[in-house]
């Protein structure tokens, strides 16, 4: 019989990998996995329930807020808020920090940045969304968790994680030693280590774009998706184009089988549209500690300074080698189109 092991006892084995661990981190990471289980909850009966289509707002970001994204806002900070090891909180769909100012939190050395729901877009037609987090520790000693704790290169993070709510749930995660996949197993309600030590593949032949935008790229990337639809047999081209429209599923499509994903900028999007906090620094963490790679097309994303707490970044995510050639033909393009 197989022994089955779950991500609470995981957490616990791995606590002494860091030898000054006093289970903050642990419980933070546990804290996640029960709010992204009363979330999966919700999104599995999304058809059921009356939680289908718009909340009525616009958010921050100036898109319409689905009511799951609201529900999962509420669940995570409920969690973080409760748990005693998040001092602050910055999520997508508010503006400002969510400072955590009540007593269990008062010796909290951890914040938290979050995209509660990632392709939103796609819940009403039963298509896989997801969560993204980052973890900091502190900056500031004490009290509550200020903005400036979240200023921090993405290479301080010392875990990140995304959930997808797919045909099964998965939480993947890191603390910087490895990228481990746990499949949530409905009849315990349990995550269970489904994916051990997560690789991916050097090379691969899927690219992942929104080709809908194809006008408005750079020429380095427009050029190099003239190369991956090439024909050429040495090197399996062309290759295959995938695209969901939900950054975690095609993330983490790309992490299990190879591919890269490219969100460059666009005209509408002149600094490209992925959040550097809370979409790009935690899926560079994941991705690199895959053997990937995570850059703007130029500079490494977790290298990347923080201004301001919603600061968007373009994103090359994914193979190595991939990564490398897309930045290849963003460093020659970009010279002649600077030019023009
Ligand atoms: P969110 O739902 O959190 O706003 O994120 C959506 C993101 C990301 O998940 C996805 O890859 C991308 O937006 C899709 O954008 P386009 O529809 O412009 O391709
Ligand atoms: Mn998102
Ligand atoms: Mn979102």
């Amino acid at each position: 019989m197989s022994k089955v092991k779950t991500l609470g006892q995981f957490i616990i084995e791995k606590q002494s990998d860091f030898p000054y661990a006093k289970g903050e981190l642990s419980r933070l990471l546990r804290d996640i996995g029960i709010a992204s289980k009363i979330v999966n909850r919700e999104v599995t009966k999304a058809g059921l329930a009356d939680i289908l289509g718009d909340a009525g707002e616009i958010n921050i970001q100036g898109e319409n807020v689905k009511k799951l994204d609201v529900f999962a806002n509420e669940q995570f900070i409920a969690a973080l808020s409760v748990g005693g090891e998040c001092c602050a909180i910055a999520s997508e769909e508010n503006e400002d920090i969510i400072v955590i100012d009540n007593e269990q939190s008062k010796n909290a050395k951890y914040v938290v940045a979050m995209d509660p729901l990632d392709g939103s877009s796609n819940i009403d037609v039963n298509v896989s969304v997801g969560t993204i987090f980052s973890i900091y520790r502190r900056l500031s000693l004490n009290g509550p968790g200020t903005l400036e704790d979240f200023m921090q290169h993405g290479t301080e993070q010392v875990a990140a994680g995304y959930v997808i709510y797919g045909s099964s749930c998965m939480m993947v995660y890191t603390t910087g030693k490895g990228v481990n996949g746990f499949t949530l197993d409905p009849s315990i309600g349990e995550f269970c280590l489904s994916h051990p030590n997560m690789q991916t593949p050097k090379m691969a032949k899927t690219y992942s774009i929104n080709e809908g935008n194809y006008v408005h790229f750079p020429d380095g990337v427009k050029k190099y998706i003239k190369y991956c639809q090439e024909e050429d047999d040495a090197t399996s081209r062309p290759y295959s184009s995938r695209y969901i429209g939900s950054g975690v599923a095609d993330i983490h499509r790309n992490l299990i089988t190879g591919g890269i994903y490219i969100y460059p900028t666009t005209a509408k999007s002149p600094k490209g549209k992925l959040r550097l906090l809370y979409e790009c620094n935690p899926l560079a963490f994941i991705i690199e500690q895959a053997g990937g790679k995570a850059t703007d097309g130029f500079k490494r994303i977790m290298e990347q300074d923080l201004k301001s707490l919603h600061q968007r970044t373009p994103l090359f995510l994914g193979s190595a080698d991939m990564v490398d050639q897309a930045c290849d033909y963003m460093k020659k393009y970009s010279m002649t189109e600077a030019a023009k």
